[in-house]
């Protein structure tokens, strides 16, 4: 198979390299877009990360391709209708990293509860003292598990570690999780009313985008904390900023943020012939977002540990394999 590869590192090239003797393989550092003008009449596989969006004009560059592999959970970064209509598989890596973005999701909570980035600047500034970042504590608090599949699961195991009661919501609840784990489901509204802290773990698409809106933002908790390391665009950006704004939301810890493809190179955003209004909008709603005092934003890394890569480009090397070999596995379309 003739592989395009777009690496996020540089080391992947010798990982991948040895573990796929047998393939021809083109290595690119970065994502496909920073090679506007590559194209291949005769690669039959893309090996990508979420950086590499793919749509029509993508795919009619590489006009034999057969497989889209992402070294990834989410794929809301491919146009799936798109592919099919090209006769192109998608494939995914669906358990990488249940434990590593739940963790993650917990240490951007634990940030703000005990306000450790703050009191961290102030040593860095030269001061010693706690006054000013009294936080509260984790234990007796009330947390909402939006999406309770890998996921959310360790979020519900690890939130019961520090003593937490849990709520889930799922559109498709699970029942014997939730007696194995002990913690009850509750419709979305009556999880906004309850929860403390609410944390995302749902896939992006037609019905995740704004899950959380201007109308049931209201519902959270005056003074509750957001999570979220699941996708931007589950969460409206004007509902969030409006809900810091008046405090319904005390604070947020956001891996992910809406459009969050504009924040590495603003400037595109300005030279466009016909800038997206929207997108504009939402550049500058994020500036808000990223400079208030309660809120923590990252730069969509909850993924990003050794352990959790070793096993995506292990499993994306296997996905590939069981394509070539005629019994794919992992696909999503
Ligand atoms: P999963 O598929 O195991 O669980 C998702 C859960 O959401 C399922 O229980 C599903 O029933 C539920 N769900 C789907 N649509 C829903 C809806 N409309 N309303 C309520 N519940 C809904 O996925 P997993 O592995 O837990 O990952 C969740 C998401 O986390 C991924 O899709 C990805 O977007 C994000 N993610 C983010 C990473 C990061 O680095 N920030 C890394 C890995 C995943």
């Amino acid at each position: 198979m003739k592989i395009h590869y777009f690496a996020s590192e540089a080391w992947e090239e010798a990982y991948v390299r040895t573990k796929m003797g047998g393939d021809e393989i083109a290595f690119h550092k970065g994502p496909l877009s920073t090679f506007p003008d590559l194209e291949d009449e005769s690669a039959e596989t893309l090996c990508i990360f979420i950086n590499s969006s793919i749509g029509e004009a993508e795919l009619s560059r590489f006009p034999s391709l057969k497989l889209i592999a992402t070294r990834s959970t989410g794929f809301d970064h491919i146009d799936l209708a798109a592919a099919k209509a090209h006769g192109v598989t998608v494939v995914t890596v669906p358990f990488y990293g249940e434990n590593t973005v739940a963790e993650f999701a917990f240490a951007l909570l634990l940030s703000l509860s005990r306000r450790i980035s703050e009191a961290e600047a102030s040593v860095k500034a030269g001061g010693f003292s706690p006054v000013g970042f009294r936080g509260f504590d984790l234990a007796g608090k009330t947390i909402g598990v939006i999406g309770t599949g890998h996921i959310g699961a360790h979020a519900i195991r690890m939130a019961q570690g520090f003593d937490m009661k849990v709520i889930g919501f799922d559109a498709y609840p699970n029942a014997e999780l939730a007696q194995t784990l002990n913690f009850a489901y509750a419709s979305l509204e009556e999880l906004l009313t309850a929860a403390d802290i609410v944390t995302l773990h749902v896939p992006y698409n037609a019905h995740t985008h704004h899950l959380i809106n201007k109308e049931n933002i209201r519902a959270f908790k005056k003074g509750s904390y957001l999570i979220n390391t699941s996708r931007g665009a589950v969460v409206e950006t004007e509902a969030l900023v409006e809900a810091l704004k008046v405090g319904t939301l005390a604070g947020a810890g956001l891996d992910v943020l809406e459009e969050e493809g504009d924040m590495a190179d603003e400037t595109l955003l300005l030279v466009q012939s016909h800038p997206n209004e929207n997108a504009l909008k939402i550049a500058l709603a994020n500036h808000y977002i990223i400079e208030h005092p309660r809120v923590i934003v990252t730069p969509h890394t909850a993924f990003n540990t050794t352990e959790a890569i070793t096993r995506i480009l292990d499993a994306s090397i296997e996905n590939i394999r069981h394509f070539s070999e005629g019994s794919p596995t992992n696909v999503v379309s």
